[in-house]
């Protein structure tokens, strides 16, 4: 089924909401699939997302009685938040006085909100659909209090905004791929200075996304452990951090190992773009799947059928994307013929593992804005 139009949404989303008058507002933030340059963002690393055709929705109108309230089009229940942030409702409810808190600590006026939210970033993906709900939370009250913010400036405030609602120490670099996306552009994000540098995606290479059917369970906790051992290796090195780290100094540690060769497999792949060489892009994008399987261990054995599978079937490479333990694979492929390689891939994968795949090709998008 195709999703469903920008309009069809914002109708949806205003039938949603309670408050019956007054004038209704929306923000978009997108998610995003990350190219190259895995878990090296809390390590000061360089890595290379692209913000997706896919987003979030936050529609609103203003509420005279002081309380915010929140649905959703995809997930049941209602978020009601007092103003002294007392909060009743599911816990995706957690983001919402947290977005209110950081904007006002922003500069905008606090307000009170009657929200809805519709989202076609698929969650536990590896896509960033709470990187998406948070930007797009904090810019929607921000917008509603007055402020229109810087987007480096809304990136990290949503950043802190998902680390208080989910508690996972996530580094910078999805909040930033939601709100300084470029279309038809990858961003190559430092993630010590964080300067943002767009580079062209070739309009002859199809990015494409398949779900591998597994949803992520133990992100989270796998997740701050390896940020911790990484932390950990770069205080043993007396270093600030695994980004000044030489190849030979980590040698004997895998997770350290992968860190340091993922940062730099990032240039090269920014230089493969540039120089149209798609067989390079694919073998950078294989090395850096079997660092992330061997080394840092956040693959899965069905997932790595995936990525073999989709080499099988004509694309140049593939990696997990995202976080890891399930989630998405992305590949490169020919634009002409992509179709043919995602189905073949598919069902191959489906037929070996019995999970269910499910496969799209994503356009590089634009970040976080009003609409
Ligand atoms: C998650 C986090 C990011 C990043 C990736 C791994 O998506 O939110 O900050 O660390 O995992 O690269």
């Amino acid at each position: 089924m195709p999703d469903p139009s920008r309009a069809d949404r914002l109708v949806a989303l205003a039938d949603a909401l309670d408050a019956p008058v007054g004038s209704l507002a929306a923000v978009r933030a997108p998610g995003r699939v990350n190219l190259i340059g895995e878990h090296v963002d809390y390590n000061d690393g360089l890595v290379l997302p692209m913000a997706i055709d896919r987003d979030t929705i936050v529609a609103w109108r203003s509420r005279s009685d002081g309380r915010t309230t929140a649905r959703s089009l995809e997930l049941p229940g209602r978020v009601d938040t007092a103003a002294d942030g007392e909060r009743t409702g599911p816990t995706w409810g957690a983001f919402v006085p947290a977005a209110a808190r950081a904007a006002v600590e922003l500069g905008a006026a606090p307000v009170a909100l009657d929200l809805a939210v519709t989202s076609t970033v698929p969650p536990g993906g590896g896509l960033s659909s709470s990187a998406a709900l948070s930007v797009a939370l904090v810019l929607a009250h921000c917008t509603a209090g007055g402020l229109d913010p810087d987007r480096r400036t809304l990136a990290l405030a949503a950043r802190e905004v998902e680390v208080a609602a989910t508690g996972v120490p996530v580094g910078t670099m999805d909040q930033l791929a939601s709100a300084l996306g470029v279309a038809d552009h990858a961003l190559r994000i430092d993630c010590r200075d964080l300067t943002v540098d767009a580079v062209a995606i070739p309009d002859e290479l199809a990015i494409l996304v398949v779900h591998s059917g597994i949803e992520r369970t133990l992100a989270g906790s796998e997740y701050a452990q390896r940020r911790s051992a990484c932390e950990e290796a770069a205080r043993s090195l007396g270093l600030a951090s695994l980004r000044d780290a030489s190849p030979e100094q980590v040698a004997g540690d895998p997770f350290a190992r992968h860190v340091v060769a993922e940062i730099a497999r990032v240039d090269a792949f920014v230089a493969a773009l540039r120089a149209g060489d798609p067989g390079a892009l694919g073998r950078i994008l294989l090395d850096g799947h079997a660092s992330l399987r061997d080394d840092f261990g956040v693959s899965l054995p069905a997932i790595d059928v995936l990525v073999d599978e989709l080499v099988a079937a004509g694309a140049y490479g593939a990696r997990i994307t995202g976080a890891g333990f399930g989630g998405c694979v992305v590949a490169i492929a020919p634009r002409d013929g992509v179709a043919g390689i995602a189905d073949r891939a598919a069902a191959r994968y489906a037929v070996a593992t019995g999970h269910t795949p499910r496969s799209f090709v994503v356009r590089a998008a634009s970040g976080a804005a009003p609409c």
